[in-house]
């Protein structure tokens, strides 16, 4: 049995199938309809989120599957001092796979060794979000032709935020990336991603000033800046708005950059930017859908011998 902690869980060749297939899916939907008929999906939230959890219900019910779950701590038995091992074992009862987000760093990972079912990470505190991952490396590559040579630009909450963590670590397999870390002093990215940079030789600059640098990415990536990680509300306000990317800042990009953002957007994305070509974050929440499809089939083991190139 396997589970999903880190998207470096699987290699790139594995993620290059599960990217075929989610493209499959994407293309072909019907074909799809009822790979999972009769399974279910415990969907187990003890953190917000709109996006991921609805997308993996989409996910699972586009499949023909169903879901069940509670989407807050304070409705399910936490809320009474149950440990997450225990859940995960009754849950194990329940259903066939188990998407679990948790403000701690480690919850998933401690559930999947208790469970009797693949568990996926859906987010651990400021740590991991390796679907979220998956999304984003499904969109580049669909959207970009490939995950090899570019420069991408990681925009606002490099510290506090997971998607960047994960992100980063799972690019550092492609060839001929260059990052560009743009981030307030107080919100860097932090000394042990900047560790795996150096020991992976990769090719990175940190910078403060988005403007400074945005005509030389082919990718950017906006991120919200953490507030529920903050300590203290004051600093939150102070740093909230210290990127908003409008279109100004946009006429100063390339005409083929693509800008992504995981979402939920607070102001760091002006509105104004949601018809430009290059905004690319609503079709980036769409493959999130996909690959979710992709992935609940490959840790069901129903994803052998579905596509064509699988008798070749
Ligand atoms: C992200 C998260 O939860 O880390 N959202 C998401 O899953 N798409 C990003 C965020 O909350 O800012």
């Amino acid at each position: 049995m396997r589970h999903l902690m880190s998207p470096l869980d699987f290699t790139t060749g594995e993620l290059d199938r599960l990217f075929d297939l989610a493209n499959d899916i994407e293309k072909n939907m019907d074909k799809y309809a009822h790979v999972c008929d009769g399974k279910k999906l415990a969907t187990c939230f003890y953190e917000p989120s709109t996006r991921t959890r609805l997308s993996f219900e989409a996910a699972m019910l586009n499949l023909g599957g169903n879901v069940l779950g509670f989407s807050e701590a304070s409705s399910s038995s936490a809320a009474k001092g149950e440990s997450v091992s225990d859940t995960i074992r009754v849950i194990s009862c329940y259903a066939d796979i188990c998407a679990m987000r948790h403000p701690k760093e480690g919850a998933p990972m401690v559930a999947a060794t208790h469970s009797l079912i693949p568990v996926i990470n859906a987010g651990d505190g400021g740590h991991q979000h390796p679907t979220q991952t998956l999304t984003d490396l499904l969109t580049i590559r669909s959207l970009n032709g490939s995950l090899s040579d570019f420069t991408i630009g990681l925009c606002g909450d490099l510290k506090f935020g997971r998607t960047v963590h994960s992100l980063i670590r799972a690019l550092l397999r492609y060839e001929n990336i260059k990052f560009v870390f743009i981030s307030p002093e107080e919100l860097r990215i932090p000394d042990y991603i900047i560790t795996e940079l150096k020991e992976k030789n990769a090719e990175f600059e940190e910078v403060t000033k988005l403007e400074d640098v945005i005509g030389t990415l082919d990718i950017l990536y906006m991120t919200r800046v953490q507030r529920e990680r903050f300590f203290n509300e004051e600093d939150y306000i102070r740093l909230k708005d210290f990127y908003i990317l409008n279109k100004a800042k946009l006429a100063l990009a390339k005409e083929t950059m693509m800008v992504l953002h995981p979402l939920p957007r607070v102001n760091e994305i002006s509105v104004e930017v949601d018809n430009d070509k290059r905004a690319a974050y609503f079709k980036q929440a769409q493959y999130g859908v996909y690959v979710r499809m992709a992935l609940i089939m490959t840790l069901l083991g129903l994803a052998d011998g579905v596509l064509e190139s699988d008798g070749q």
